[in-house]
């Protein structure tokens, strides 16, 4: 088969190599990417009550959410307006912002309400001066951010997901993390999220997942917006490896919704919420974060054996793969080989990964060789 793509005809071919392994590639993700889409922050009941804060960072950039007094969940720059010093560290509580340099000190809500000596400054203008606010979103009880002011909504970008999401977890607004989890793996961001958005090496290479939690004959992904909708239905109950709470009408399914570029939403059969949170440290390395959810974040043994379950199967396996296509990308041999797209879709499809390809080039603004 001719590895080329010069006419309609010819498979679609997988990125070069340079997209995957070149430090500067990632610099211009950066501000293509990750300064221009939805961010998740934390989570709605991290920020209990107000004053409580929780930082975050954006490749660089630094942020923080807080709840203000009046109830609502803002994101800043963590950076002082007066000479750069970071406001906050880790997580906390407190009744304002106090700059830890020379004490300015600002409200929840951003504005400055005090600098020492200000008295003293002609011209000194207090009210002109806030904390810089970004775009923030509470969608289903988890925070996001987008550093860029004109961005669409979530809504938008990932239409339909929110009702869905409510209609596969109720009382999805009440959940609570019970565990953050975090799984090192030394490839780009891209190798581990294309990675997590087929199922082609489902059969081969998930035995577990693919005999005792989904049916992978039933498995498929739609794009939707910047969504790649994942749906299947629950392994023949005979062979699930834990007990499913049949009390709601999706209770047998198996549903993600991955928003591009760096979360995925997955609700396990029995509406059992998880999550996948890409963060690239890197251009080869990147945390993935699984975090698992409860209501009220109860202690749930089933929910505890799952993860755990997930950790030694699924996501050991997913570390070896990402890890060794990496290595393969790096070996300078590697050419970009076929896409394998059924027209169909199906789980034996990789539309999918072209669909990421599409967002990429749309973001990156560039043809397919970066
Ligand atoms: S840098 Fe924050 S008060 Fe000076
Ligand atoms: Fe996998």
């Amino acid at each position: 088969m001719a590895l080329t793509a010069d006419t309609d005809t010819a498979p679609v071919l997988a990125l070069a190599a340079n997209w995957y392994t070149d430090p500067e590639v990632f610099a211009r993700e950066q501000s293509a990417i990750f300064a221009r889409t939805w961010q998740f922050a934390c989570h709605d009941s991290e920020l209990a009550k107000a004053g409580n804060y929780v930082t975050f960072a954006i490749g660089r950039v630094n942020l923080f959410a807080v709840r203000d007094r009046s109830g609502a969940v803002r994101c800043y720059h963590n950076v002082c307006r007066h000479r750069a010093h970071e406001l906050v560290e880790g997580r906390g509580s407190r009744p304002f912002i106090v700059c830890p340099y020379h004490g300015w000190r600002y409200d929840l809500d951003g504005a400055l309400k005090s600098a020492p000596g200000e008295d003293q400054v002609p011209g000194f203008d207090r009210a002109c001066i806030r904390l810089r606010e970004v775009r923030t979103e509470v969608f289903c009880g988890f925070v996001f951010v987008n550093l860029d002011a004109d961005a669409e909504p979530m809504e938008a970008w990932y239409p339909g997901v929110e009702a869905e999401l409510r209609a596969f977890v109720p009382g999805i607004d009440a959940l609570h993390p019970i565990k953050q989890i975090p799984v090192e793996e030394a490839c780009n961001w891209k190798v581990s999220v294309e990675n997590y958005s087929e199922c082609y090496h489902c059969k081969l290479r998930h035995p577990t997942f693919a005999s005792g939690v989904i049916d992978p004959d039933r498995y498929d992904i739609s794009p939707r917006g910047y969504c790649l909708r994942h749906t299947t239905v629950s392994a023949a109950s005979g062979k699930m490896t834990y007990a499913i709470d049949a009390g709601n009408p999706h209770a047998g399914e198996y549903s993600s919704w991955y928003l591009w570029p760096a979360i995925s939403f997955q609700v396990y059969p029995g509406s059992v919420l998880n999550t996948y949170l890409w963060r690239a440290t890197s251009h080869d390395k990147v945390t993935v974060w699984r975090g698992w959810y409860t209501p009220g974040g109860a202690v749930s043994d089933a929910v505890d054996q799952l993860a755990q379950q997930d950790l030694d199967t699924t996501v050991a396996e997913d570390i070896g793969i990402v890890e060794s296509v990496q290595r393969g990308l790096q070996s300078g041999s590697y050419e970009p080989g076929p896409l394998v797209i059924n027209p169909q879709g199906g789980v034996m499809s990789e539309h999918s990964i072209a669909a990421i390809y599409g967002w990429l080039h749309e973001a990156m603004g560039e043809d397919r060789q970066a």
